[in-house]
């Protein structure tokens, strides 16, 4: 087992990403399109994986155009395993390589344990829990040919504690299933990719819609900092775990959250 080693360098170069290719699932809007923004102007050409966002298309001509990099859209479900399969594959038909897979896209629901149908269920672990593994597993197909890649996972402040009020067993449990996920595909993957996650507090994005707006005010009431964090506030996390700033840091946990996990 050997964990790839990069030269020591300047730490704005280990932050570098000019020159690799980065996948982000629901790359089209939220957490996701700040991410393919902030690998983009790290250097990275971005394919944008989005489901059913109708401005994927304009998203990547923007991203391409403002850092010079390359950047397209594809369409693809992460809830199905042949098709992210063959995206992946195109994408690298089209890019030439892939180096980074961040599997970002994600669902939330609102549902008391007692009362989830099944499908209520499996439509909550379909996209956050096999989406997010069907999406790492075409890539490291992938990375294990070439011999170098990097994942990383969104999961969520919700892997450890229990929001409240809210009641969402499934999405919590598909974020812890996330978390553990990512350690051991970190071991098993240690000779050829890097496998990392970012954990989310809350964040201004459409996903807290489903939610009464009454509600927020007991959310900020939770969270040291009393604010929810906006998108591009996250970026930065990112690129330091696709680069080579990171380099020994694998089936780790990031928590990006204002303090709301510590009190
Ligand atoms: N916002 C927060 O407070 C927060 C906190 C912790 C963790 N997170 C996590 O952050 C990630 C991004 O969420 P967000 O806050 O940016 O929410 P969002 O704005 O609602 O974005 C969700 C993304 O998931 C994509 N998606 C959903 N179903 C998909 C499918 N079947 N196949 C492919 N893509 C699919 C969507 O793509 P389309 O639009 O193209 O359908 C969209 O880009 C999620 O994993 C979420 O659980 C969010």
């Amino acid at each position: 087992m050997v964990l790839a080693q990069p030269p020591n360098q300047h730490v704005t170069k280990a932050f570098d990403l000019s020159g690799k290719v980065a996948i982000v699932t629901g790359g089209a809007r939220g957490i996701g399109l700040e991410v393919s923004r902030g690998l983009a102007e790290s250097g990275a050409n971005i394919a944008i994986i989005y489901n059913s966002s109708k401005t994927a298309d304009s998203i990547a001509a923007e991203i391409a155009s403002t850092n010079n990099v390359k950047a397209a859209a594809y369409q693809s479900d992460v809830t199905s395993q042949s098709d992210i399969e063959s995206t992946v594959q195109k994408v690298v038909k089209d890019f030439g390589k892939l180096d980074i897979m961040i599997a970002n896209s994600g669902i939330a629901s609102c549902v008391a344990a007692e009362d989830y149908t099944a499908d209520q269920w499996s439509d909550i672990m379909k996209v956050n829990l096999d989406g997010a593994f069907y999406s790492a597993q075409a890539a490291a197909r992938i990375f294990k040919q070439q011999g170098f890649g990097n994942v990383v996972f969104t999961a969520s402040v919700s892997a450890t504690l229990v929001n409240v009020p809210q009641k969402q067993a499934a999405y919590n449990a598909s974020k812890a299933g996330v978390v553990q996920l990512a350690k051991c595909l970190a071991v098993e993957w240690v000779d050829f990719a890097r496998v990392n996650c970012i954990s989310p507090g809350f964040i201004a994005t459409d996903i807290l819609d489903i939610h009464p707006i009454e509600w927020r005010e007991k959310w900020l009431s939770m969270i040291p900092a009393n604010r929810m964090a906006q998108t591009y506030e996250l970026k930065g996390a990112y690129v330091f775990c696709a680069s080579d700033a990171s380099s020994y840091m694998t089936g780790a946990n990031l928590v990006l959250d204002g303090g709301y996990t510590l009190p």
